[in-house]
């Protein structure tokens, strides 16, 4: 496996590759994997000839008061387990490989970046956009996988492509969840083990707003916001949103439509920021 830094080999790396007619699939990640992340490369694995993980803490999509410099990277274990799962390439550029000083050029997806994770981090979804179409200009990937914990970033990344013509097919990938149910994510680091148990209690939530939207035939979507939010507040967790929305564009909905909405939240559990959503 290859752990390039330079976008310029990085781009060599992938020209080789596609010049012997090979297909390149490419796992974005900001590191600190875990096994969501890995369930990418893994799928990536099944899907590609080639497979490239990037690992960029990217600076653009975090606010002014948010987690950059405290987020977890632990490098050399991201490595080892890119490896393990079958890995061709990890690309770990810095931030000024990524970024001239003076980078003035953003990609912006106007209309569903203003939603749900949109209102509480205006920017965030500009950098997501920015970095992923860098990436995707320097590694060229026929295919690139994404997680549904990250439905409404998926769903921005889809328009995006399809909006800018890009040659490249977007895969999704299921969540992976821990033994108690709450979604991986590189920020359950910032819990300890007792948090971590009763932020579980978000995907219980989920779980039990399913159930009653199935047996109650229920279709209003204040009902169902109503009934999540009081399901997942305690002292612990503040509701930042709830919401249904279309499980394809992940933009909020008036009427629960079945088998094609998700109800998406994010919480602050204690000092921790989480997302999660389920498929109704
Ligand atoms: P990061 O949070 O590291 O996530 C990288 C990828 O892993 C995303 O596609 C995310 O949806 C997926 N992922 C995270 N937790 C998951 C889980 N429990 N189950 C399944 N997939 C999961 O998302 C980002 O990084 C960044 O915004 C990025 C796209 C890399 C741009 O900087």
């Amino acid at each position: 496996m290859k752990i390039i830094s330079s976008p310029k080999e990085m781009k060599a790396f992938s020209a080789s590759a596609r010049a012997e007619g090979k297909k390149i699939a490419l796992v974005p990640t900001m590191g600190a994997l875990h096994h969501g992340h890995l369930s990418l490369i893994k799928l990536a694995r099944e899907k590609a000839d080639v497979v490239v993980v990037s690992i960029f803490v990217n600076p653009t999509q975090f606010g002014p008061n948010e987690d950059f410099d405290k987020y977890p990277r632990q490098l050399e274990a991201d490595i080892n387990n890119c490896r393990e799962c079958g890995a061709d390439a990890v690309f770990t550029p810095s931030v000024s490989d990524i970024y001239a000083p003076d980078a003035s050029t953003y990609v912006v997806e106007e209309q569903i970046s203003k939603e749900l994770c949109g209102k509480s981090r205006p920017k965030h979804f500009r950098g997501v956009t920015t970095v992923v179409t860098i990436l995707f200009n320097i590694v060229k990937p026929d295919i690139a996988v994404f997680g549904e914990k990250d439905a409404q970033q998926i769903s921005i990344i889809e328009r995006m492509v399809r909006d800018l013509f890009m040659d490249v097919e977007i895969v999704r990938a299921p969540i992976v969840r821990d033994e108690n149910g709450l979604a991986l994510s590189s920020r359950n680091k910032y819990m300890d083990k007792l948090e971590r148990i009763g932020a579980a209690r978000i995907h219980r939530a989920l779980e039990a707003t399913k159930k009653m939207v199935e047996e109650e035939n229920c279709r209003n979507v204040d009902r169902v916001k109503a009934f999540v939010i009081n399901n997942i507040a305690n002292a612990k967790a503040r509701v930042i949103y709830a919401e249904v929305v279309d499980a394809k564009t992940s933009l909020p909905v008036s009427e629960l439509d079945p088998g094609k909405c998700r109800v998406s939240v994010a919480v602050w559990y204690g000092q921790t920021r989480l997302i999660d959503n389920i498929l109704i």
